[in-house]
């Protein structure tokens, strides 16, 4: 019985592959558990036509594979996009951005007609907030933002890689927020999506999940929203 979070990782990289169609596009999301995903597929690329990648990392691994990789503006609608999270909630409202690449997931989720969320049972939650929620914004707009989340309750850290601010595939920078309890997804989200200088916030309540994959070590729990 799969017990490590990274068996369970595999093990719903896997069933993951049951919600993917023949001869389609499909959308790709970034992490771990999406790695699990991608090396799944890779066994079987014949089956898809390639996918819209959602960062640089993804669209290597994916590449690595011979697995093709359209822009998002080449294609329509995309059947299914397939990926993580840092945390899900009853309702497939979700936090995202742990691995920085929140906005290219939540353009590509958009695009999709069906959101299927992989993760192992430790990202389940009730209310969304625990884990620190990445926003990502424009640097100028940084410490205005930071007070903005202050006024809230919150604390706002820029997120830093080797002592200075990461930067996004996008070119811009992540605010990690701490102590917040984000209990209205959609509200929360509009809001903050409001603020001059926001590029993405990383709570995922427009762009939910449909159905969530969750791996236990009973087994895949297949939850539908
Ligand atoms: C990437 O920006 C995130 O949204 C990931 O989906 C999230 O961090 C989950 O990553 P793991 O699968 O590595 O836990």
């Amino acid at each position: 019985t799969p017990t490590t979070q990274d068996e369970l990782k595999a093990l719903v990289g896997r069933a993951a592959l049951d919600y993917i169609g023949h001869g389609r596009i499909i959308g790709i999301g970034t992490g771990s558990t999406v790695n699990c995903f991608i090396d799944a597929l890779a066994q079987q690329r014949e089956r898809i036509i390639g996918a819209v990648s959602s960062s640089e990392a993804t669209t290597q691994r994916l590449r690595a594979h011979g697995i093709r990789v359209f822009d998002a503006n080449e294609v329509e609608e995309l059947e299914v996009y397939i990926d993580g999270a840092d945390e899900i909630d009853p309702r497939g409202f979700m936090i995202k951005g742990g691995g920085a690449a929140l906005t290219r997931e939540k353009i590509v989720a958009a695009q999709a007609r069906r959101f299927v969320c992989i993760a192992d049972q430790s990202k389940w939650v009730e209310v969304l907030g625990r884990f620190p929620l990445p926003v990502e914004v424009i640097p100028m707009a940084a410490q205005r933002i930071i007070r903005q989340f202050a006024a809230l309750g919150g604390t706002a850290r820029v997120r830093l890689r080797d002592g200075a601010p990461l930067v996004t595939d996008n070119g811009q920078h992540i605010l990690d927020v701490t102590g917040l309890a984000i209990t209205d997804p959609p509200a929360f989200e509009s809001m903050v999506n409001d603020w001059p200088g926001v590029v993405t916030v990383g709570v995922f309540a427009h762009q939910r999940a449909h159905v969530c994959l969750l791996g236990t070590p009973e087994g895949v729990r297949t939850i539908t929203f």
